[in-house]
C-alpha cells in the first residue's frame, strides 16, 4: 500500500519547512553530477537520490571494455570516491523504483509505497537496451550490454574458444564485439542496415570500422535481418536469418540501441518525443521538473534541431547543467557534441554533427591508422572525426567552436601544423 498520507501534508506545508527538497530521479552519471553540482553551487537542503540500481552514481563507457574483459573492477567506474559521495550528505535510496510523479502534490511515489515530496525534481532516468522480442526470444538468453551487471554476466563468456553473435553493428555491439575478439573470442556482428553506426557516422567512417574489426577477424554481416532465436539439439543458441541460414554459437548480444526511460515524464503529463523535452536550461514542459543525460531531448544549436545525446559527455555536462538551472543559476546549455569509442586498442573520437551535405576535408593517411575528417559548410569546420588523432581533434573543435573560415588545402595537409590553423 501506498504510504501517502502524511508525506501530501509534509509536502502541503512546503513554506514551513526551513529549506528546500531536490529529488534527483536516477544515478547514473547525469544523476551523480548532478547531485555533485547541487552541493558544489551551495544547495544546503534535503537532496535526495532515487535509482533502480544497487550502485552508487557511476559512468558506464567501461563497462563495454575493461571491466567486460576482467581489466577493471566495477568499483573503478565509480563517479565519486566513497568518501566524497558520502559527504554530499544526500539521502541515497538504492534499489527503489519510481512509481509515478504527481505534479499536482508535488510528490515522487515509490514503489515501496513512500511518497518523497520536492520542490525541485530533475529526472536522470537514462535509457535501457533495447530488446527483441521474435520468435524463440525466450528459447535462447540474450544478454544485453548496459549495467555493471550485465558487463558481470556476459564476461566469462568471451572467452577463447567461445563463440559470440553480437546482433547490431552499433557503438556497443563494436566495442563489445571487440573485447570478445580481444578475448579470444570467434565473433559475428549481424547488422540489420547496409553499414556500421550508420545511425551516427558518415558511410567513410562505416567503411572504417568495417575494415578494422574485419582486419581483427570479427565476421561482419550487413544488411542482415534477424528473424529469430532457437536452441540448436546440442544445446548451442542459433540466431536465425532472414536470408534462411543459421548462426550457432554460445552466446548472443544484443547491441540494438537505446530506449528512453521517459515513462514517469510522459504518465506524468510532460512533453515528450523518444525523450524527455527540455529547453535550454533543461527544463521540461514543468517548470520545477528538469530532465538531464541520455532521456533529455535538448535543442541543440550545433545540429539546427533537437537532438537527445548518448555520450558520456552530455550525461556529465547535462548533469551540471540542469542542477545549476535548478538553483536559478542557470546558463543555456549549448553543448558542441562530443562522443568516444574504444575498439581494439583504436580510439575514435567525433566531435559536431556532420551531415551529407558537408564538404569532406581528410588529413591524414588512413593506412597509417590515424587521420581525421573535416566536415565543412563553405570554409566553416562543422564537424570533425578520426581515429587515434585525439591532439588534432581537439584544434578541430576549436575551429568548429570559433567558427572560423579554414584554407582547406591547409586542413588536409600535414605539414601544417594543426595549431597554426
Ligand atoms: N538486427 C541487427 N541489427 C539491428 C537490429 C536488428 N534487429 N536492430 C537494430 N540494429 C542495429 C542498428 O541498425 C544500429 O546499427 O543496431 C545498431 C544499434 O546501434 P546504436 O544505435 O549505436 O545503439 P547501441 O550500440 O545499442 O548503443 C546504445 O549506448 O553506450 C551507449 O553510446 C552508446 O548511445 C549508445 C547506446
Amino acid at each position: 500500500m501506498i504510504a501517502e498520507r502524511p508525506e501530501v501534508e509534509a509536502a502541503a506545508c512546503a513554506d514551513d519547512r526551513p529549506s528546500q527538497t531536490i529529488v534527483v530521479i536516477g544515478t547514473g552519471q547525469a544523476g551523480g553530477w548532478a547531485a555533485q553540482t547541487l552541493r558544489s553551487e551551495g544547495f544546503t537542503g534535503r537532496l535526495v537520490l532515487v535509482g533502480e540500481e544497487a550502485h552508487p552514481p557511476h559512468e558506464r563507457p567501461p563497462l563495454s571494455k575493461a571491466v567486460l574483459s576482467g581489466a577493471a573492477l566495477p568499483e573503478t567506474t565509480r563517479l565519486m570516491k566513497p568518501e566524497a559521495f558520502d559527504a554530499l550528505g544526500a539521502q541515497w535510496r538504492p534499489n527503489v523504483q519510481v512509481l509515478r510523479i504527481d505534479r499536482a502534490a508535488k510528490l515522487v511515489m515509490l514503489f515501496n509505497g513512500e511518497a518523497l515530496p520536492y520542490d525541485k525534481l530533475i529526472l536522470c532516468t537514462g535509457g535501457r537496451a533495447r530488446r527483441l522480442a521474435l520468435p524463440g526470444s525466450d528459447q535462447v538468453q540474450l544478454n544485453t550490454l548496459r549495467t555493471i551487471e550485465d558487463a558481470q554476466a556476459l564476461a566469462p563468456a568471451l572467452t577463447s574458444g567461445r563463440s559470440v553473435v553480437v546482433v547490431g553493428g552499433g557503438w556497443i555491439g563494436l566495442e563489445v564485439a571487440a573485447t570478445a575478439r580481444q578475448q579470444g573470442a570467434d565473433v559475428v556482428v549481424v547488422e540489420t542496415q547496409s553499414r556500421l553506426c550508420e545511425r551516427t557516422v558518415p558511410a567513410e567512417i562505416s567503411e572504417y570500422l568495417l575494415e578494422l574489426h574485419r582486419a581483427q577477424g570479427t565476421r561482419v554481416m550487413l544488411g542482415a535481418g534477424v528473424q529469430g532465436f532457437s536452441r540448436a539439439a546440442d544445446g548451442r543458441s542459433e540466431v536465425l536469418l532472414a536470408d534462411g541460414s543459421a548462426l550457432s554459437c554460445d552466446t548472443i548480444v544484443l547491441g540494438i540501441g537505446l530506449v528512453p526511460n521517459d515513462e514517469l515524464a510522459r504518465e506524468a503529463g510532460l512533453a515528450c518525443e523518444g525523450g524527455v523535452l527540455v529547453d535550454a536550461q533543461c527544463r521540461t514542459s514543468d517548470p520545477d521538473i528538469l530532465a538531464a543525460g541520455d532521456v533529455a531531448v535538448t535543442p541543440n544549436p550545433w545540429a539546427g534541431r533537437r537532438l537527445r545525446l548518448e555520450s558520456w559527455q552530455n550525461a556529465q555536462e547535462q548533469g551540471i547543467a540542469a542542477a545549476r538551472s535548478a538553483l536559478g543559476h542557470a546558463v543555456d546549455y549549448q553543448p558542441l557534441p562530443w562522443f568516444w569509442s574504444d575498439q581494439y586498442g583504436m580510439n575514435l573520437q567525433i566531435y559536431g554533427v556532420p551531415t551529407p551535405a558537408h564538404r569532406v576535408v581528410q588529413r591524414g593517411d588512413k593506412a597509417s591508422g590515424s587521420f581525421v575528417l573535416f566536415y565543412l559548410a563553405g570554409d566553416v569546420v562543422q564537424a570533425a572525426i578520426g581515429p587515434n588523432a585525439a591532439r588534432d581533434l581537439r584544434f578541430a573543435r576549436r575551429l568548429i567552436e570559433q567558427r572560423k573560415p579554414v584554407d582547406a588545402e591547409r586542413l588536409a595537409d600535414l605539414g601544417t601544423p594543426m595549431s597554426k590553423l
